[in-house]
Order: C-alpha cells, then structure tokens, then sequence
C-alpha cells in the first residue's frame, strides 16, 4: 500500500475562511514566488507535470502558456476558478472550496500573474450553499491583502477578485457554458474554436480551471517542481483527490499518491466491499467513462494508465458497485442524469440521450426486446461527436462500455428470458 500523502488535505490547512490561519501555515509564500518571477510559473507547472483535474488531464502549463500568449498585451483577461461540480460521484471541489478556499484562490492568483489577468472569478454551485458562503468570506479577506495589491501594482492596474455562482446545472460546468454564464446568459455551451482561451468572457482571454487544479498550485510553487513530482508513484508526479463512493466500508474523499492502484483505493484506504459484498465493477472518473472490472484492479489510477485501459481518469471519481448490483438499472440512471442534463441546443444531443434512456429503462423494466439492443448499439456508433460539447460522449461511452463488457445482463433482461 502506497504512503498517504496529504497536500491539499493536510489538516492544518483546512482553515476554511480563515486568511490568517492559511497564512500561518506557509500559505502566501508560493503567490510570493510567483510575483517575484512571473515569467517562470509556466515553466514550474510543466516541470511539476500539473494535470487539469476536471476531467480532460489536459496539461496546465500548455493552457497558461496559451491564454498569457492571446490576445496581444493591455486589455481584459480572466481567470475562473470552476466550482460547478455536479455530476454524480464527484465531491472533491465542494470539499476544497468549504474547506480549503484560500489554497483555491491563491492557485488562481497565481494563475492571474503568469498569465496577466486582471479578474479572477470563483465560479460557484449554489446549491453548494456552504461553499458559496466560505468562498464569499475567505474573497473578502484577500481583498486588502498587500499580495493581491503587489499582482494590482504588478499589471499596473486594479485587480477585481469575485464569486460567482453558477446555475448549478451540470451543463454549466463546461467551458464555454462557464463563459455564458458568467455573461449573465443560460449556460449553453458554443462551438469551439475559438476556445475560452482566445476568447471567453466578454470576449476577453480566459483561462478555466478546475477547482482541484489551482488548489495544487500554491504547493508546487512554493516547494517546487521535483518535490511535486515525487509525491506521484512511478512516472506520475503529485497527488490527486479520488471521491470514493458506492459498495465500499469506508467511502470518502481520499488524497493519495497519483498513480495508487484501483485495488489500494478500494481494499486498503477505502476499507474493501461491504460486508458480504463481492466486487464487480468501477465506474471511474464518474458516470461518462468505460467501466472497469475485476480484471483492471492492478491499474494505477493516474491519466495514461487508465487510459492504457481505454478509460479515462476523470475527476478521480470512483463509484464501485457489487456482485447482485443490476449495470442496466445503474447505466439508466445514468443516462436519465445526462439526458436530463442536456441543454437542447444540439438535437442529437438531446433526442440522443432521450432515445439512450428510453431503450435502457425499457430493457431495465423487462420490456426490452432484440431490437432495442440493436438500436442502442447503433446509437452508440452515430451519436459521438454529434453535440457541441463532450455530454453526449459521455453518455455514449458508459452505455458502449456496459453493453460491451456485461452484454449477458442486458440479454438477460429481455422480454421472455
Ligand atoms: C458537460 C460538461 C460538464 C463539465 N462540468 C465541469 C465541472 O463541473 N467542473 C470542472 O472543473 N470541469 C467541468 N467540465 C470540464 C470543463 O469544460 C473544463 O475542461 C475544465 O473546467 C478545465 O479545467 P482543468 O483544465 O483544470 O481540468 C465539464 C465538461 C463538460 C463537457
């Protein structure tokens, strides 16, 4: 079993609101750093091999690198902070942002000095209420912080640094829906290019976030690069968040080494199955992901290893599930989230995942024949890449992967079997 290695978690920088608290321990010193060399932080967070952790693993550095390089110097630029945080299985950001905000909002002001943002934005679920108020109270502090008037004096003007709430609707939390919102509009996502880094608020560059990534920040400049990536296991570098949920003893939110093998997640910090319960399969990085299975116990949970295995990290959300646990009903419940959560701009989009969710709840409910699992496997051929964003995808690639790897529970629920 790998050490536990706590970063983000580590008790006493669970300050919540308090400034003086996050400051006390070594909080302020990585903003510090980055003011005093603001051309040198990209090149930190390639060396650290930082990870987008809201879903995608994109590089960090290469998304500063193209937001400080738009749109010329002077004018407007962002950078948002993503806290919308919606989809099932997932309690990582709302965690970090009750509990953690100052490390959040220091990891966006760095992010504002490297890239020359003079608007940092916490875009926030409101249905997070206790975050919402956190956030609100740890941004008040910062506001007459000397460090927040050195970035000021730094871009040579004012710095605005605000929370957002979002709709707190799943769609919301994408990119481009991000933008819309904090527009004033409905979160519909648009088509990209050009991306929110060329052109996001307002038309203005706009680097997006997730939470968890610009909470790794201020730790990785303050204690660099080589220590950040020896934390990982092997070739990964860092921790990561895992949201542990489902048949396990002990559920939670776990921070560990990135590159902790599925089977020490599960059985070792995750206290193993339920009692009298058999493990039998993964849904990993959230609901929109290939399942795993017995057979990928051994992967180490970092971004190319599961991969290797044709899944996707994800936001590090696990939800496992027993032996005598029905995949159909699990994959309809799903599919009904993300067909509710489609915003209907895109028609095979929205008349998509309502077809997805039909032929699943009626397979679910015994009234499903051949051809129904004939029409989702054609479904699952036509339907990605249809939608302006990745929410069909991912309805698409939970059912493709349950139909592939326990086809026999489908079959098994048809009409007359
Ligand atoms: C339907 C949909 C919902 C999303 N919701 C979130 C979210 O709640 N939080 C988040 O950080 N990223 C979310 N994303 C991913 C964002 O579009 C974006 O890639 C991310 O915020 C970038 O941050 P990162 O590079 O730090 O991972 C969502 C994407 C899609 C397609």
């Amino acid at each position: 079993m790998h050490r536990l290695n706590q970063v983000l978690l580590a008790m006493d920088r669970l300050v919540g609101a308090d400034l003086a608290g996050w400051l006390a321990h070594g909080g302020g010193t990585g903003l510090a750093r980055a003011l005093d060399h603001p051309a040198g932080v990209i090149g930190v967070l390639a060396e650290a091999d930082l990870r987008g952790m809201g879903g995608a693993g994109f590089p960090t550095h290469r998304k500063w690198a193209f937001v400080a390089a738009a749109g010329g110097s002077g004018g407007d630029r962002y950078v948002v902070c993503n806290g919308n945080e919606d989809e099932p299985g997932t309690f990582k950001d709302r965690f970090l942002l009750e509990h953690a905000p100052h490390q959040v909002i220091e990891g966006a002001l760095i992010a504002a000095t490297a890239v020359g943002a003079n608007h940092v934005i916490l875009y926030v679920n409101p249905h997070q209420t206790e975050a919402l108020r956190t956030c609100r109270e740890a941004v008040a502090q910062w506001l007459d912080h000397p460090l927040l008037a050195r970035l000021a004096a730094q871009l040579g003007g004012a710095v605005t640094l605000a929370v957002v709430p979002s709709s707190g609707l799943y769609i919301g939390g994408e990119e481009t829906a991000v933008v819309a919102t904090i527009e004033g509009g409905f979160p519909f996502p648009r088509k990209k290019p050009p991306y929110p880094g060329q052109s996001g608020i307002r038309g203005a560059p706009t680097l997006i976030n997730n939470t968890e990534t610009l909470a790794h920040v201020p730790h990785i400049l303050r204690e660099g690069a080589a220590w950040y990536r020896d934390l990982g296991v092997g070739a990964a570098c860092g921790t990561k968040l895992y949201s542990l949920s489902g048949d396990v003893l002990r559920p939670g939110l776990y921070e560990l080494p990135m590159g902790t093998t599925l089977e020490d997640l599960i059985f070792s910090f995750g206290g193993g199955m339920l009692q009298g319960k058999e493990f039998k399969a993964v849904f990993t990085g959230g609901p929109s992901n290939t399942l795993l299975t017995k057979r990928d116990l051994d992967v180490p949970l970092d971004f190319e290893s599961v991969r290797e295995r044709r899944s996707r990290l994800g936001t590090g959300a696990m939800i496992v599930i027993s032996e005598g646990t029905s995949i159909v009903r699990k994959v309809a419940e799903y599919v009904q989230f993300f067909a509710d959560g489609s915003c209907g701009q895109c028609p095979p989009c929205k008349g998509g995942t309502f077809q997805l969710a039909r032929l699943i709840h009626r397979i679910d409910t015994g009234r499903g024949i051949r051809a129904d699992l004939e029409a989702l496997e054609n479904l699952c051929r036509i339907l990605p890449g249809s939608g302006r964003c990745g929410l069909i995808d991912g309805a698409v690639t939970v059912v493709d992967s349950s139909l592939h790897t326990f086809r026999e529970e489908y079959e098994s629920h048809l009409l007359g079997r």
